[in-house]
């Protein structure tokens, strides 16, 4: 399996964690990505839920589609008022016309996204919207970034999501002859309140770190609650992390019969 498609599918082995103590998005961001008069909605490779629980109590129909098992054991037990669903982005597991939205939280990345395009053009009613939202430490300030720097550097990798952030946020991010409208980004800020053992374990839910050996996580989890003791400044014992959801929306064109990509 390539190394993309076996981080693809890393998250089930630390669903938990990743529940606990990955950050959803702000209120903020659904208010500005879902209509205010949406009644059923798709939340894409939704994982454990952190999105699909805030869409339960806004939408009264909601759909969640995971390919995970171990994922959708989690937002089965978090959020029973949602469908959910094995499947993914590329196959949407859904009759054409079925949902007036879809979100994607944290995952854009993961997809194909010509045949991501497809399938949700196809589930969408006419003039629908796809919502994609990403939730991240805000690394325009710089002990952030430095912090990020260094996580990246230690679990050898590029901020591949960071990269995909700076481009959709410099243009319009879709490819050209996809039968949306109307695209527009906006970014919602705020600052969470965390332990140092919360940032720890929040680093622990990343493909690169899940995918590990143990023993090499052990090392990378103290080097890293190093830095964070050495470098990030803290309030009363407690970092106030600054955070920001990046969001982008856009409607699916009125006129478009479903399945209209080629
Ligand atoms: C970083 S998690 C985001 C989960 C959730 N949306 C959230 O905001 O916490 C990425 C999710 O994408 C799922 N995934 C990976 N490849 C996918 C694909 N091709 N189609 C749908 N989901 C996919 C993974 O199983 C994982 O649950």
């Amino acid at each position: 399996m390539p190394e993309s498609a076996l981080l693809a599918v890393s998250f089930g082995a630390a669903a938990r964690d990743y529940d606990r103590y990955r950050s959803g998005p702000p209120a903020q961001a659904l208010d500005w990505v879902v209509p205010a008069d949406c009644r059923c909605v798709l939340d894409l490779a939704a994982g454990t839920g952190l999105l699909t629980r805030q869409l339960a109590d806004l939408v009264e129909d909601v759909v969640a589609v995971e390919p995970d098992a171990r994922m959708r054991e989690v937002l089965a037990l978090t959020c029973p008022e949602a469908t959910v669903l094995a499947g993914t982005a590329e196959a949407v597991p859904l009759p054409d016309r079925r949902v007036e939205a879809v979100t994607v939280s944290a995952a854009w990345h993961w997809m194909d996204p010509a045949a991501a395009l497809a399938e949700i053009a196809r589930v969408l009613t006419p003039g629908g919207t796809l919502g994609v939202l990403y939730t991240r430490r805000d690394r325009r300030v710089p002990w952030v970034d430095r912090l990020d720097a260094f996580v990246h550097r230690e679990m050898g990798t590029d901020d591949r999501i960071g990269d995909l952030i700076r481009r959709m946020n410099e243009g319009p991010w879709l490819p050209e002859g996809v039968p949306f409208t109307a695209t527009e980004a906006h970014a919602v800020s705020w600052t969470a309140v965390l332990t140092v053992e919360e940032i720890v374990a929040m680093f622990g839910t990343y493909s690169r770190f899940i995918t590990l050996p143990e023993g090499r996580k052990r090392e990378l989890a103290e080097a890293i609650e190093a830095e964070v003791r050495a470098s990030v400044p803290t309030w009363q014992g407690q970092v106030l992390m600054p955070m920001v959801c990046y969001c982008w929306r856009t409607r699916l064109t009125a006129d478009s019969p479903s399945g209209a990509l080629s």
